[in-house]
């Protein structure tokens, strides 16, 4: 990679920039533009802030060294801080200059610059950032969207500085990767906002709600795919389907009507039934199977109330008939390994949440209900893939409130 030459790499560049067009979901797009930003200059570590009102919001991190470290999945994608778009940061000074920068040693910062390196990471993590090099993110219309850091560059383990052809060759990638992002920041505010429709029927479906079931099914689904040594990058392009497909697993229920959803208390057996249609109605949404998209996110609709034992709704449908009946509950690998996922994301989810026919549940009964429906409920290996994340799991609820 070192020894490349530069045609070479802007060649790459043209390659990268055709590839990460097809992207959709925007978390696996920021993956990987880091990882290649990262791979021009072989750095260590890297993050991206996006601008979200006004503020720069941390958004994405790597890191080679802490990940080696940590094995049991990468929480700090989940932390939350925001920094003023102003002099006083080093991303601040970025996005307001538009201007990329390249540090030597945050840690030596000369008295002349206005800036200062904020340690909380560092310290939090255990790390010890040095070089840093720091690109804004800006659109052909000249919109700042966001900033980018490349951190600790390497030549044989032994870390650097960036030199001017550094700067360079990622400066125009991120040109390129901008217009991508805005892209799917614009994707993913049309899919929010048509699931905030779907919102204002049922108070339940909180964004924040949609948006953990789908972070917490991406993970889950990652720490499985990866005991089941399916390839990486089978796993990144299925993560890039399955949070938005997470996301819509209720969609569902804009077919049913006002009374039973928003019913004050206990639903009775027929009111139930009906709920219970709300999986078939959100199949139906995505009928058209016109992409894996689509159809991915029709299974976990369809699926996301059946039980590994059986004992789930609405089984296999009887499809003679224009009218579905509920058949016998599909049961263990009958059921699509998304669905098996998104079944034990929301349900964690509803359990922690107050609703009008129950309380909130503490942590503790939380996690021993999971435990005890292990083989029933919920599929035994699905389970483990999540109590071997729980770290990251916790870090996407304080994350989504
Ligand atoms: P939801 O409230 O988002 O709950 C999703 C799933 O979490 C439930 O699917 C169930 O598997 C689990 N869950 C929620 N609360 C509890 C609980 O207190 N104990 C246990 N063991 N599991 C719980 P389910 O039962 O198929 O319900 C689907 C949806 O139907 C619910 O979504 C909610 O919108 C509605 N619903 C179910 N029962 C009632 C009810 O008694 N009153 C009202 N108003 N709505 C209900
Ligand atoms: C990612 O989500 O891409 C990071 C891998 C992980 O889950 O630890
Ligand atoms: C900053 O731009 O000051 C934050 C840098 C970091 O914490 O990585
Ligand atoms: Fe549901
Ligand atoms: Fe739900």
């Amino acid at each position: 990679m070192e020894i490349k030459l530069l045609g070479e790499k802007v060649g790459d560049i043209l390659a990268i920039t055709e590839d990460i067009n097809h992207i959709r979901d925007i978390d696996s797009l920021l993956d990987r533009v880091l990882l290649e930003a990262r791979k021009f200059t072989n750095a260590d570590a890297g993050s991206i802030y996006l601008v979200k009102n006004n503020y720069l919001s941390f958004d994405y991190v790597q890191n080679d060294t802490l990940m080696k470290a940590d094995q049991s999945g990468n929480h700090f994608l989940y932390s939350k801080f925001k920094i003023k778009i102003d002099e006083n940061s080093i991303a601040g000074y970025v996005a307001k200059t538009k201007l990329p920068l390249v540090i030597n040693d945050v840690y030596k910062l000369g008295n002349e610059v206005p800036y200062v390196f904020n340690q909380s990471f560092d310290k939090q993590s255990n790390y010890r950032t040095i070089a840093i090099l720091t690109i804004p993110l800006i659109t052909s219309r000249d919109k700042i969207i966001g900033v980018m850091q490349i951190i600790n560059p390497k030549k044989k383990s032994e870390i650097i500085t960036f030199n001017n052809t550094d700067k360079q060759l990622v400066t125009y990638f991120a040109s390129q990767a901008a217009v991508a992002i805005e892209r799917a920041i614009m994707t993913r505010d049309t899919i929010l906002r048509m699931i905030r429709m779907a919102e204002m029927r049922d108070p339940k479906e909180t964004g924040a709600h949609v948006n953990r079931v789908g972070a917490y099914a991406i993970e889950i689904y990652n720490s499985w795919a990866v005991k089941k040594k399916h390839t990486i990058d089978e796993i990144k392009k299925k993560k890039d389907i399955l949070r938005i497909a997470a996301m819509l697993h209720d969609v569902g229920k804009i077919g049913i009507s006002d009374l039973i959803l928003r019913k004050n208390g206990k639903l009775t057996e027929g009111e139930f039934n009906e709920m219970k249609m709300h999986t078939i109605y959100g199949m139906e949404l995505f009928s058209e199977k016109s992409s894996e998209s689509d159809e991915i996110a029709g299974e976990i609709a369809l699926n996301h109330h059946e039980k590994w034992d059986g004992t789930g709704y609405p089984g296999i449908l009887n499809t003679n008939s224009d009218i579905y009946s509920f058949g016998r509950g599909k049961k263990g690998e009958e059921i699509p390994i998304y669905a098996r996922i998104v079944a034990l994301a929301d349900v964690y989810d509803a359990l922690f949440s107050k609703r009008s026919y129950k309380d909130s549940w503490s942590e503790a009964s939380v996690l021993e209900y999971i435990k005890s429906e292990r083989n029933k409920q919920f599929d035994p290996e699905v389970v483990d893939a999540f109590f071997s994340i729980y770290k990251v799991i916790t870090a996407i609820r304080e994350k989504y409130i």
